[in-house]
């Protein structure tokens, strides 16, 4: 259900640790772009709150927030057309994160399989932070802070957009109104899930041990076709239909990559590429790959040079989140009897 009532509003974020991957360029920031300018606001958002769940070095962390911001401008996010901002500027985040926390339920939590992949178990998890713990109920209050309708991401964070719902229902049923709205998840196109080079059965992720298994956004050229050229495939050549493709799952990955930043569909690659060996799909996908990623790379590169221009983008950006997040906190507060003399 999308309600009505509220004004067509995009919000996502990404993390600022350990640098960006192929797969949150494909499986967001590129989907970032082209919701922009059109029937939706979007916000776009570096979540720094979110990083420091897991230890962050002082020193890097604003440097990693601005390499992240520098990421979504290259790859085409207008600050003119989009709200760009760093979620440490707007501690209204913060603030509704807290009245979250006391609305969603101990037992939910306990269902987030992020949670329980990233702390382990045992005595291990036990030693995870508790913002890692609580940390969807913050993202809930990402969302919801802005009454956002509708969140593009990468098919990893569908549980906690779900949860996001949750929250929102609850929040409206036990207070008995009708203010948040149950946001829809947009996950779609081929690149929902981005998998590791090495190993097509794990996600593409920023914390993989070789820098072989994935595609950095700062990579340049040669290494981004070096990578390509070595990914681990299987010795058959591509299939003639889509249903070749289904217990090949490194083939699989490939074909989807070249997909998305060819925006095509894996059919139209398929039918292109029927019968094709590794020695013609892999040279072609890594240089379909650098020439879509290096420019990207490059700029990315170019802006760093100019951080205090990003921090001054990042802060303006900040004003304008403010706008529309405050009146909602303000009404949050109001609806929760919180008093503010
Ligand atoms: P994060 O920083 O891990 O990832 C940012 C976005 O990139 C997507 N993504 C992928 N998509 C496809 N394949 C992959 N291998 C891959 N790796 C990452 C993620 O799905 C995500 O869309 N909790 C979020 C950040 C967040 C957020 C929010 C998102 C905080 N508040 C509010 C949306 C709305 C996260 O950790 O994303």
């Amino acid at each position: 259900m999308t309600d009505t009532k509220f004004t067509p509003r995009v919000f996502s974020g990404i993390k600022p640790s350990g640098g960006l991957t192929l797969g949150n360029y494909l499986g967001a920031i590129k989907r970032f772009v082209d919701m922009q300018g059109g029937q939706f606001e979007t916000i776009y958002c570096v979540v720094d709150l979110h990083a420091i769940t897991v230890w962050q070095d002082p020193k890097e962390l604003a440097n990693a927030t601005r390499e992240v911001a520098a990421g979504y401008l290259a790859s085409g996010i207008d600050p003119e057309k989009s709200i760009l901002f760093n979620q440490a500027q707007v501690a209204e985040h913060a603030e509704l994160g807290w009245i979250f926390n006391c609305v969603a339920r101990v037992g939910w939590m306990n269902r987030m399989t992020q949670f329980k992949d990233k702390a382990g178990s045992g005595k291990d998890a036990e030693k995870a932070s508790l913002g890692l713990y609580a940390y969807p109920s913050l993202m809930a209050a990402d969302i919801l802070l802005y009454h956002a309708t509708h969140v593009p991401v990468g098919e990893d964070q569908k549980q906690h957009v779900e949860l996001t719902r949750d929250i929102a229902k609850k929040f409206n049923h036990d207070f008995k109104v009708d203010f948040f709205p149950e946001t829809t998840p947009v996950i779609e196109g081929p690149a929902m899930r981005v998998m590791n080079l090495r190993d097509g059965s794990k996600k593409m992720s920023k914390s993989g041990e070789s820098d072989m298994e994935r595609i950095n956004m700062t990579d340049d050229a040669d290494t981004i076709s070096k990578k390509f050229k070595k990914a681990k495939t299987d010795p058959e050549p591509l299939p003639e239909t889509l249903e070749g493709l289904a217990d090949r799952p490194e083939a699989r990955n490939l074909v989807n990559i070249y997909a998305a930043l060819n925006d095509m569909t894996n059919e139209q690659v398929i039918t292109e590429y029927a019968g094709a060996g590794w020695g013609r799909f892999k040279p072609a996908l890594a240089d379909l790959a650098v020439a879509k990623l290096a420019p990207i790379s490059d700029d990315m590169k170019r802006l760093m040079n100019d951080p205090a221009e990003i921090d001054r983008l990042l802060g303006r950006g900040a004003e304008r989140a403010r706008e529309i997040a405050q009146p909602i906190l303000k009404q949050t507060y109001e609806i929760v009897g919180l008093l503010r003399s």
